[in-house]
């Protein structure tokens, strides 16, 4: 079970909000899991994938719009864990199989949410921060 701390958030609404539901299906996903639901469990992980893609686009529209300097790199950050979403989709294929496909799935998942989408949007929080106060 993942939690959003204070620390994790941008003080960007809309982005914030996409963060806090972005966790709240990976901790759905984690359940199913663990009920041995794989069937659910792929929809659902099918469902994280297309609002976590819709995600990155709205960021990366905001981050336009603020004339973020480093944008190009960030959208290359999110087009490598659109790759990382299909793997992990293809990892839940096998999900219902074996008790250790679930336990690492559960686990790249947590990481995905925590290291790969919400600390590295951290980067662009100062930035975003002295343009909305200018
Ligand atoms: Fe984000
Ligand atoms: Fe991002």
């Amino acid at each position: 079970m993942v939690e959003l701390s204070k620390s994790f958030e941008l003080e960007i609404e809309t982005l914030d909000n996409d963060h806090k539901e972005l966790v709240t299906m990976a901790n759905e996903i984690s359940a199913l899991l663990d009920q041995g639901n794989s069937g659910d469990c792929k929809d659902r992980l099918a469902q994280f994938i297309r609002f976590a893609k819709a995600h990155f686009s709205r960021e990366e529209r905001l981050l336009l719009k603020v004339g973020y300097p480093n944008v190009e790199k960030h959208h290359r950050h999110h087009k490598e864990l659109d790759l990382k979403m299909e793997h992990m989709l293809e990892f839940a294929e096998s999900a219902g199989l074996n008790e250790q496909a679930r336990e690492s799935l559960k686990k790249e998942l947590v990481f995905f949410i925590m290291d790969d989408v919400i600390t590295t949007d951290l980067d662009f929080k100062d930035f975003v921060k002295s343009k909305k106060t200018e």
